[in-house]
């Protein structure tokens, strides 16, 4: 017995967890600061876990239904969209997913960015379509444009766009969203991946879904809203094909106590705001003091140019700080830092400096 040739697919490579490395280096997870996943350092909404604590074993023996169909309208009421436009999932990832399953058949292809989020490409695959890509250059600072995509664009049936860009930063501007919305083909879904868009100063596209039939947006509780190990995000889709939905979503795969604290969490704008605040704070703490290049970030993240990635990564494990080798996104020079607390991320450039220092002396 053997699975399906799955050699096209390379496995998903998650930031390593604290305990893990506290584990392999024999160090207190207590030391460790881990700025490798893109995570909040300030933890939960506390509306989230009081919602999920004071009620976390009431009503888990029934399908999660009430609380999907709250969570689905308010955040229709948010977006201002009929609920049937929310595609609830678990995480964003389920939402990619969704959609890979409502546009592709068999050998279709889909557009994704290099360096880029392995997501859409793994999800592209599971549902026997085919990958091809489009190259953000380091040489110009990872820049988005419809023009760069375009060069690349060959009638893909899915293209994504990741704003703010994970590993990078960079924004798409959003006349650029719209040149690419209108030269592709009808049939090309355009999803715009917003997975980091709290942090961003910029609109977000899913006022676009009014305008175009072709595009979906992105949105996740895992970032801003600190929910990453309960697994609940969305997708916002155009009216006319929103009821896909129910033909391709797994049943109650938004768990009880993921919707009910995503509920919460949306009332839990101090939070909200913290979090980012802090990011804008870390990000630009980060570009400022790193005696590295770094690039302009609008998430909450700093991908950094420091020669020899891995090593660097490697040698900032072993002093406490773990920090993201940017080498399995095509990017052996550089590490992604994550925005920590002020202390956090103090400690992370210090750390990060005297590296550099040793190994790639000035
Ligand atoms: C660009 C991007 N999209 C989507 C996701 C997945 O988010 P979720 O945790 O909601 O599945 C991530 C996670 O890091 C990401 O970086």
């Amino acid at each position: 017995m053997q699975p399906r040739d799955l050699s096209a697919t390379s496995p998903y490579v998650p930031g390593r967890g604290i305990e893990e490395v506290a584990r392999d280096l024999g160090l207190d997870p207590n030391e460790l600061i881990k700025l490798s996943s893109n995570e909040n350092p300030h933890g939960s909404s506390p509306k989230a876990v009081d919602a999920v604590t004071t009620r976390a074993t009431e009503g888990l023996h029934v399908y999660p239904k009430a609380a999907h169909t709250d969570l689905t309208k308010k955040l229709a009421e948010k977006w201002e969209k009929a609920p049937e436009q929310i595609w609830v999932s678990p995480g964003a990832d389920g939402a990619i997913d969704y959609l890979s399953r409502a546009m592709l058949d068999p050998g279709e292809s889909v557009l994704v960015p290099s360096p880029g989020f392995s997501y859409y490409s793994m999800s592209a695959r599971h549902h026997h379509g085919d990958v091809s890509e489009y190259e953000l250059s380091k040489a110009d600072e990872f820049n988005q444009t419809a023009d760069l995509v375009l060069d690349a664009y060959d009638g893909d049936r899915i293209v994504h766009l990741t704003s703010p860009h994970n590993p990078t930063g960079t924004e798409w501007a959003r006349e650029e969203i719209t040149t690419l919305l209108d030269a592709v083909d009808d049939q090309t879904l355009v999803v715009v991946d917003e997975a980091y868009g709290e942090y961003s100063e910029q609109p977000s596209s899913i006022g676009l879904v009014d305008d175009f039939e072709n595009v979906a947006v992105l949105r996740t509780f895992s970032k801003a809203y600190g929910l990453a190990g309960l697994r609940i995000g969305y997708g916002v889709v155009p009216e006319p094909w929103a009821d896909a939905y129910g033909r391709v979503n797994t049943p109650f795969a938004a768990n009880e106590l993921a919707c009910r604290a995503a509920l919460a969490a949306l009332d839990d704008d101090d939070h909200v705001d913290h979090s980012v605040e802090t990011a804008r704070w870390a990000r630009e703490y980060l570009s400022e003091n790193l005696e590295a290049p770094t690039f302009e970030s609008a998430g909450n993240f700093v991908l950094a140019d420091v020669g020899d990635a891995s090593r660097v990564a490697e040698r900032s494990q072993e002093e406490g700080v773990i920090i993201r080798d940017c080498s399995s996104f095509g990017l052996p020079g550089c590490v992604r830092i994550s925005c920590g607390t002020h202390e956090e991320t103090k400690t992370a450039v210090e750390t990060i400096n005297r590296i550099l220092a040793e190994v790639a002396p000035k």
